[in-house]
């Protein structure tokens, strides 16, 4: 039998739903359940062959957990390493090499000192900044927001210099960006899930949080298919199997505005029952397949191939332990 485990919060709704969906589903050798962990002993062998992840973003001790449940093989959803390493801006960049259209971004140093540190811990900083430059490329109006955040915590739309100093002066040790701001006439967020399933959901942020989802524009046949080809290309540069992305579109451009979302907002009472069913469904499918691939170690490191010389012993033990039998071993 494969387990997928899953981790989550404060969520109410997705992680039961999709729980019973998995169960309810004739796999013959897959069931899902609620991770339960205690203290965690170092190279500890999990139990779960597959683990969604929808919160180590805010609990430490959660993402360590996780990049040991993947030296044994463990797939997580989404790579705790690559998560940990990942930031926004980088994002942007890699957007804008890849051909994906983003708004012109600038990182900005902090406001203050991190802490512990002085004028002297920053000595290759030029000082001041060329702001004029700055402010020439992103141009008004613009979003400073953080190069790294969510929940739209500390983002201000700032239409000229006095409102930008406003509120960067308040940002304190938080690193920021500056943003062109995309006018748009259309918005999408869009979950993506296994690199390959799309759904693009008309979203108006303008309106308050619970009339999100009722925008007034539709999806055409042309847009969608625009929209997804970027979704696709984008994914398939960051490697997440668990995202959502946005796109702002501007005279028929859509521009990815945030997409490092990895455990991305999937409660019922905010995406409404449509986008929940296919949310539900899609997460169960993709997740059902990947325990039915069996552990893996990820490739992609230095003492990956470490782990593979291993591997053979690692996947035996765990095969062992769940069926008492060498030959039951799966890849
Ligand atoms: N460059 C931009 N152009 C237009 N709207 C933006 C831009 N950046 C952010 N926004 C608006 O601000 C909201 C929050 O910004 P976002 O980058 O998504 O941060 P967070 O990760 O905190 O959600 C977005 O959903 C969008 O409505
Ligand atoms: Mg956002």
């Amino acid at each position: 039998m494969k387990v997928i485990g899953l981790l989550f919060g404060m969520e109410q709704t997705f992680p039961p739903a999709l729980v019973e969906r998995i169960n309810s589903m004739d796999t013959g050798n897959v069931r899902a359940e609620f991770v339960r962990v205690g203290g965690i002993k170092m190279a500890e062998l999990m139990k779960y062959d597959v683990i969604l992840d929808r919160i180590s973003q805010d609990i430490p001790f959660y993402r360590s957990m996780l990049k040991t449940a993947a030296l044994g093989g463990t797939r997580v959803v989404n790579n705790p390493f690559w998560w940990s390493a990942d930031d926004k801006f980088f994002n942007y960049s890699l957007a804008a090499k890849i051909g994906v259209p983003v708004p012109k971004t600038v990182l900005l140093p902090t406001k203050e000192h991190p802490p512990g540190t002085s004028a002297e811990s920053m000595r290759n900083l030029i000082y001041p900044l060329n702001w004029e430059e700055i402010f020439e490329y992103v141009g008004f109006p613009a979003f400073l927001k953080p190069h790294d955040g969510g929940g739209w915590k500390n983002v201000y739309k700032v239409h000229d210099e006095r409102e930008f100093f406003e509120a960067y002066n308040e940002t304190g040790t938080i690193t920021m960006t500056l943003q062109e701001s995309i006018e748009f006439t259309e918005y999408y967020r869009c979950y993506v899930v296994g690199k390959k399933y799309v759904h693009i959901m008309p979203y108006e942020p303008r309106n308050p949080h619970h009339l999100r989802y009722v925008a007034g524009f539709s999806l055409t046949e042309q847009r969608k298919k625009q929209v997804e080809e970027l979704c696709l290309k984008l994914v398939d540069a960051l490697g997440y199997d668990f995202d959502t992305i946005e796109f702002a579109v501007r005279d028929d451009v859509p521009y990815a505005i945030d997409y490092l979302n990895p455990a991305p907002d999937a409660e019922i009472t905010s995406v409404h029952q449509e986008n929940f069913d296919w949310i539900v469904q899609t997460s169960a499918l993709f997740l059902i397949e990947q325990a039915q691939l069996g552990r893996m170690v990820p490739k992609e490191y230095s003492w990956s191939n470490i782990m593979y010389m291993q591997d053979s012993d690692v996947l035996r033990k765990a095969a062992q332990k769940k069926s008492g039998s060498p030959a039951a071993r799966k890849r």
